[in-house]
């Protein structure tokens, strides 16, 4: 039996048709995942403000809310509690004030795991964050001192409560 070849309309035509049921289904994958339900934010308690002594190196948490002593690279789920002292408000002026803040671990750059380097001096001061990838560079109260980063980093919201 012989096999006659689609002609070249015929194959644009399948081509064309094929792209648009491609377009298709991503149209429909994005939508889907557009109206996917969103976590809810939620409460992470992370301790006593006691636990918090000012001026301190930072604290990291897991996202679970479990203290954690190692700094995994790579790994985003985690955060920093910080307690400012009013020794933070003078680096470079940009530091902020006393008071507690929470600060998402990843960096505004291209979000590497950005670590706490207590050890680390810039501007002949020791103790910054010091993101590996590209030398981000931020204060212990997040704010961007150098590097590529268009911000210093993100913070999470604290509410200190009086229980
Ligand atoms: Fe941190 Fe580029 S990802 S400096």
């Amino acid at each position: 039996m012989p096999v006659t070849q689609p002609s070249p309309r015929t194959r644009s035509r399948l081509a064309f048709l094929g792209l648009l049921g491609a377009s298709a289904i991503g149209g429909v994958i994005a939508v889907a995942q557009f109206l996917k339900p969103r976590e809810k934010s939620r409460v992470i308690r992370v301790g006593h403000l006691r636990d918090f002594a000012a001026g301190a190196d930072p604290v990291v948490f897991r996202t679970d809310g479990a203290a954690s002593l190692l700094q995994i690279p790579g790994h985003n789920q985690m955060f920093y509690v910080v307690r400012l002292s009013g020794h933070d408000a003078r680096i470079n002026g940009d530091g902020g004030q006393s008071g507690v803040v929470a600060l998402a671990s990843y960096c505004t750059h291209l979000g590497c795991t950005i670590p706490w380097r207590p050890e680390f001096t810039y501007d002949r001061q020791e103790g910054w964050f010091r993101c590996p990838c590209h030398g981000v560079t931020c204060t212990r109260a997040g704010a961007r001192v150098f590097g590529p980063a268009p911000r210093g980093m993100d913070s999470h919201p604290v509410e200190i409560r009086s229980d």
